[in-house]
């Protein structure tokens, strides 16, 4: 029973840890579904076509589709903040 204890204990501890050092989802997500087209030099280039956190918004939501990614709205969520919290520094509405 301790050892049970003590295994769960440990597994919480593991799990916390790789929370907290694990890649944000959202790179994930783009490194595996958006370089088809673009690779990530698109998000820092001078002549940006986005203004606004509701155009990034619509553009991931644009983009997303035409990559054929088939994500949730969380997904499309995670990437979002991923992009503006990694590039764009949009203030949120
Ligand atoms: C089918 C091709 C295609 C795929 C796949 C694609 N994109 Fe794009 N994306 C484009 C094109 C083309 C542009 C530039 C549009 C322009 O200049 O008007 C662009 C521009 C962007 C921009 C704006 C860059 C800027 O600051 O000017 C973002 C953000 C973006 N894409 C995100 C994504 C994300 C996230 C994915 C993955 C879900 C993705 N794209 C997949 C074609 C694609």
């Amino acid at each position: 029973m301790k050892n049970l204890v003590f295994t769960l204990l440990l597994s919480q501890i593991v799990f916390v840890q790789i929370g907290q050092t694990g890649e944000h989802p959202g790179k994930v997500l783009v490194d595996s579904n958006c370089q088809q087209c673009h690779d990530n030099d698109i998000y820092t280039r001078s002549n940006s076509i986005l203004q606004s956190y509701p155009e990034l918004q619509a553009r991931v939501e644009f983009c997303e589709n035409a990559s054929k990614a088939h994500w949730n709205d969380d997904q499309i969520n995670q990437v979002i903040e991923y992009l503006n919290d990694s590039y764009y520094k949009f203030p949120k509405p």
